[in-house]
């Protein structure tokens, strides 16, 4: 069913601001899996991605040869952010130390696929807040002598370098990416989006060697995405007008997948 399903990833941001036009960046599914979304606390992270959310079930519910079941999304919310209490109804919407569960059994299903050599299901593990979570299981590890933090960065790596193939995808989004949160596998995320107000020595590490524009100053839910293969973009999210009907399409997918 894959053909190449496009997928919205935002809007070009100088159209929007030129011209008034939303000028909508597509990328291709299949290529480009993995996401990082960076930005302090405020940039628009949580909104981008209930957008970038719908825009992914919306791709695969109008592709060709769709069918329920073929889709299954786990949603890590460490935070428990009153945007996301929408999914509560959902069984693989994981809160607070439940992300730990989360992580781990996106991992098992992972594991099984590739035992099997293929899935004919897309998954995809959505960790809000990553970094947030990863540090409140060190210290907690510290503390208690378990190993959970190492247990979710490797699991999340193993995905990130394995995953592609099977149509296993993760989008994690943090305030800062810094390197010991992926274990070597940060160069797996083929989207990498900043938002808000540019750090610089964030922006050095997700776009080295890329011209990076100067002295913009990014309102919440506008920045930078690089993708595998396209030059440096500077994008703009919309602000969502109807947020509970929106929310109601996401979760209404999400229960005619479960199986
Ligand atoms: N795309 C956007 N357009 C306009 N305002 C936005 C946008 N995204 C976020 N905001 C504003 O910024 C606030 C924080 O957004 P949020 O997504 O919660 O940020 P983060 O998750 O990075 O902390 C929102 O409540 C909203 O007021
Ligand atoms: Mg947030």
């Amino acid at each position: 069913m894959d053909g190449r399903i496009m997928m919205k990833w935002g809007y070009l941001r100088n159209p929007y601001y030129e011209y008034g036009t939303k000028l909508p960046l597509l990328l291709p599914m299949d290529s480009h899996k993995h996401a990082l979304i960076t930005g302090s606390s405020g940039a628009g992270k949580s909104t981008a991605l209930l957008f970038l959310f719908w825009n992914f079930l919306s791709s695969i519910i109008h592709s060709q040869g769709y069918r329920k079941g073929c889709i299954h999304i786990t949603f890590c919310d460490f935070k428990n952010s009153p945007d996301f209490w929408f999914l509560r109804p959902y069984s693989f919407y994981y809160t607070g130390e439940g992300v730990y569960n989360g992580i781990q059994a996106y991992h098992e299903r992972f594991l099984t696929a590739r035992q099997k050599g293929y899935s004919t299901v897309k998954h995809l593990l959505i960790c809000d807040e990553y970094g947030a979570l990863v540090n409140y299981f060190q210290a907690k590890d510290k503390a208690e002598k378990t190993h959970l933090a190492t247990d979710i960065i490797s699991a999340n790596a193993e995905i990130l370098m394995q995953g592609r193939s099977l149509s296993f995808s993760v989008w994690s989004a943090v305030q800062y990416a810094t390197s010991d949160l992926f274990k070597g596998s940060r160069l797996n995320y083929m989207v990498n989006l900043s938002l808000g107000r540019p750090n610089r020595e964030q922006l050095g590490m997700l776009f080295s060697g890329e011209d990076i524009p100067r002295n913009r100053n990014y309102q919440p839910g506008e920045g930078l995405l690089l993708a595998d293969g396209f030059p440096l973009l500077e994008v703009k999210y919309p602000r969502i007008v109807d947020q509970g009907r929106w929310n109601q399409r996401i979760l209404d997918v999400l229960m005619e997948n479960i199986f």
